[in-house]
């Protein structure tokens, strides 16, 4: 196979660390982006790869990261936006966003619209991660994409793993076209990180020794590789949502175009609030 450049966000840990292991022992080119210097820098290094950093509770680090990534590349194959997480109470952004929507949508949002025209000339993958919390947990309220209303932190990321559904079958309907193929995928119930810094009762299963039942990094992180190395429209759907490499049911919501059309509207206006080039679309 052809060797891809493929940008991994939330590579310093878990899923994102595994499949950048995986697709660079497979010969890809991997770029590896995370918010710790020190954990994404190790990554890279033991990878012989490129690193960056961006902390995504900053949009002028998202759009300081897109920056570098077009100097950097002529191409990019795959931007696998990975990064993301469950919080802990309701926090505020310095951009003036619920920190659980920042993190999980709006930063890998603008992040993938700076990005556009650089992954229209490389036809590329944008894989998104996203999560069955998107069935399980979301109640997905365009007009309180903020959470201030009522927050619970198992919603707030049930309804930013919706929205990272929603995207991607926006990305599918805007830019099929022009090359880009979009898929989401929910990586299984994983053994990492997550939740570590969260008030959610996931952290339990997460974070005790029950997550010894869990799945392994490296299996989490198959769907990803998988994505990221094989062909859209031969070997999976575009605008798709998938489970251990099969289309997956959605939420009912994901399937309305009128709500994935509004939200990104909503989410252009959203990074563009502070005066700054937000989103190219
Ligand atoms: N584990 C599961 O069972 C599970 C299930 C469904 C979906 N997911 C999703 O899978 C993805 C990876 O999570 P994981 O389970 O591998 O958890 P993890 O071990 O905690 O890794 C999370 C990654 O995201 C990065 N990240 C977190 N907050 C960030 C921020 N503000 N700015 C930039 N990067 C940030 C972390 O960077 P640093 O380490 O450098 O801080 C790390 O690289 C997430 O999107 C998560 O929602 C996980």
């Amino acid at each position: 196979m052809a060797r891809r450049t493929i940008v991994i966000t939330g590579a310093s840990d878990g899923i994102g660390a595994a499949a950048a292991r995986a697709l660079a022992e497979d010969g890809h080119e991997v770029v590896v982006v995370g918010r710790s210097p020190e954990k994404t820098s190790a990554v890279a290094r033991e990878l012989g790869a490129d690193f960056f950093v961006a902390d995504f509770a900053r949009l002028a680090e998202v759009r300081s990261l897109a920056a570098q990534l077009r100097d950097r590349y002529e191409r990019i194959d795959v931007l696998a936006n990975n990064a993301g997480g469950i919080m802990a109470d309701r926090q505020v952004s310095e951009d003036g966003h619920e920190l659980t929507f920042q993190v999980n949508h709006l930063a890998p949002f603008l992040l993938t619209t700076l990005l556009l025209d650089r992954l229209e000339e490389s036809h590329a993958s944008v894989v998104s991660t996203s999560s069955a919390a998107h069935r399980l947990f979301s109640d997905f309220h365009v007009d309180d994409l903020e959470s201030e209303r009522s927050y619970a932190p198992n919603t707030a990321y049930g309804n930013a793993k919706l929205a990272v559904n929603l995207f991607t079958r926006e990305l599918d309907r805007r830019y099929r076209a022009a090359g880009i193929s979009a898929a989401a995928f929910h990586p299984g119930v994983v053994a990492t990180n997550f939740a570590a810094t969260s008030t959610s009762s996931m952290r339990v299963m997460y974070q005790t020794v029950l997550s010894r039942f869990l799945t392994s990094s490296a299996k989490g992180a198959d769907t990803l590789v998988w994505l990221a190395t094989t062909t859209p429209g031969v070997d999976w759907q575009p605008g798709s949502y998938y489970v251990k490499r099969k289309v997956a049911t959605t939420h009912p919501l994901v399937s309305d175009p009128r709500l994935a059309a509004d939200l990104w509207e909503r989410s252009v206006e959203m990074v563009a609030a502070d005066g700054a080039p937000g989103a190219a679309a």
